[in-house]
């Protein structure tokens, strides 16, 4: 984690300065933290102090915009309401660092080395294995800022996010419930590692409740799911699920990597954790490998002090590209969710094709809670095409890989590719056989996607 950062949301910058002198009596991180940010809804606020001498008794200079320096020596900048920040994106644009010279963007700090200023505890210590670069800090408060949660901490990749999130949470003798249709390295995960810590799993269907509480145990801690299945596009009942976990005390976790914030921001919800293979749509262009998790700053907190034992955190010029990636979110999400439903609504007419899976078709199982809770019904679709053969090897734009949520089309067979390390006769009973295609839609023109998509159907 980016820590000492603190993003909180507020109302006015009166609000702002009051919420932080209350943080600073309640909070003993925050007298060492170097940024506070507040995410004010209407206005962009900003208190950094530098070198913060021991417990700073921060007096601001009163609402003024600018950059001030108080008695104690912490540079506070104030940065004035210049304009409405309602969007999470808006948000995410204007939530990075402070400006470094002026520049727009901020820089890549390759140091691995930083100058020590008091240290209280380890995590005062800036280095990059403890993911609290200043680079790691903008990412991570435009992270923070798209999913509306207080903090945010990157990792290598999406399963260092989850192995590192799910080994912080449960410990030897506890038992974790988890959807039964997950992404195949999270699977393994669950099948091949966790029972060698003495952590229990059990599966459910995470799109009914019907055998939820047979599955439960007394050692039951965390719940995890995904939003939208890999490779099958299940929307999970996320309501009842958290109705269910709050009655069982059970801290729940969800994959929100198929819809990406744009279209689902599952901390409103009430999701305590969301993670993310930030492979995917937050990075975008097929460039970086990253993971995300978002909650609360206490849960993350506890995520980020395993994360410097398992050590699997972002390099800093990967944690600038993905950066640098969120700032387009927004955009490619728009257009991959309006060309994949316009695809899938194709395919489900064509002839030649014997099942459609996409939460935006009425026919979906999940629509309606698709309808009721997602902005957008994503970019992933997954397609029986009633000759699977002929149909890949007559695509011209999709590019045959795996991964998924690029600028450019990919079509995959997930039987073949992600989840081929499922064993086999649970593939198969799950619905994940040799005939389903999994498709990402990029950002491609929509009538070029249709038209390429007809002709290899044709
Ligand atoms: C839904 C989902 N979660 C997690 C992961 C793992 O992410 P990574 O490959 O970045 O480790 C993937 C990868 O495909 C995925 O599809």
């Amino acid at each position: 984690m980016s820590e000492p950062t603190f993003t909180l949301p507020v109302r006015s910058l009166d609000a702002a300065v009051a919420f932080y002198r209350e943080l600073l009596d309640r909070e003993p991180a925050a007298r060492t933290a170097k940024t506070a940010r507040f995410d004010l809804g209407e206005a962009s606020l900003c208190l950094v102090h530098t070198q913060a001498p021991s417990p700073p008794s921060l007096s601001l200079p009163g609402p003024r915009p600018g950059t001030h320096v108080d008695p104690d020596g912490h540079v506070v900048e104030l940065r004035a309401p210049t304009r409405t920040l309602r969007g999470p994106t808006t948000a995410a644009l204007h939530t990075g660092v402070p400006r470094t010279a002026g520049a727009v963007v901020s820089p890549i700090h390759r140091s691995t080395v930083f100058e020590l200023g008091e240290v209280k505890s380890y995590g005062d210590i800036v280095y990059p294995r403890l993911a609290n670069t200043p680079t790691h800090a903008s990412l991570h408060a435009a992270l923070a800022a798209l999913e509306g949660t207080a903090a945010a901490l990157s990792f290598a990749s999406g399963m260092a996010a989850i192995s590192t999130t799910l080994l912080s949470l449960l410990r030897s003798g506890d038992h974790l419930l988890a959807a039964r249709t997950l992404y195949g390295g999270t699977s393994g995960l669950l099948r091949e590692e966790l029972p060698a810590y003495g952590i229990g799993v059990g599966l459910i269907d995470a799109t009914t409740p019907e055998g939820w509480a047979a599955a439960v145990r007394p050692e039951t801690r965390v719940l995890y799911v995904e939003t939208v299945s890999n490779p099958l596009l299940d929307v999970a009942d996320l309501e009842s699920l958290l109705s269910f976990g709050r009655s069982r005390g059970l801290l729940t976790v969800v994959d929100n990597t198929f819809l990406s914030p744009v279209n689902l921001r599952p901390a409103a919800l009430g999701f305590d954790l969301v993670v993310h293979s930030a492979t995917k749509y937050l990075g975008g262009h097929s460039d970086v490998c990253a993971g995300a998790v978002a909650g609360s700053t206490e849960l993350v907190g506890r995520i980020w002090k395993t994360q410097h034992h398992l050590g699997g955190t972002l390099d800093p010029q990967a944690a600038w590209l993905l950066e640098r990636g969120l700032k387009t979110l927004a955009l490619r999400v728009d257009r991959q969710n309006q060309s994949a439903l316009r695809l899938a609504r194709f395919l489900s007419a064509h002839p030649a094709v014997r099942e459609v899976r996409y939460p935006g078709l009425r026919q979906h199982p999940g629509h309606d809670r698709a309808r009721r809770w997602f902005r957008g019904f994503g970019g992933m679709l997954a397609l029986r095409p009633a000759d699977p053969e002929r149909f890949l090897s007559r695509l011209r734009l999709p590019t045959y890989a795996a991964s998924l949520g690029g600028v450019e089309s990919l079509v995959v067979v997930p039987a073949r590719s992600s989840h081929m390390t499922v064993p086999e006769a649970e593939r198969v009973s799950l619905g994940i056989t040799d005939d389903l295609v999994r498709l990402s839609v990029g950002c491609e023109e929509t009538e070029d996607l249709l038209a390429d998509v007809a002709q290899a159907l044709d």
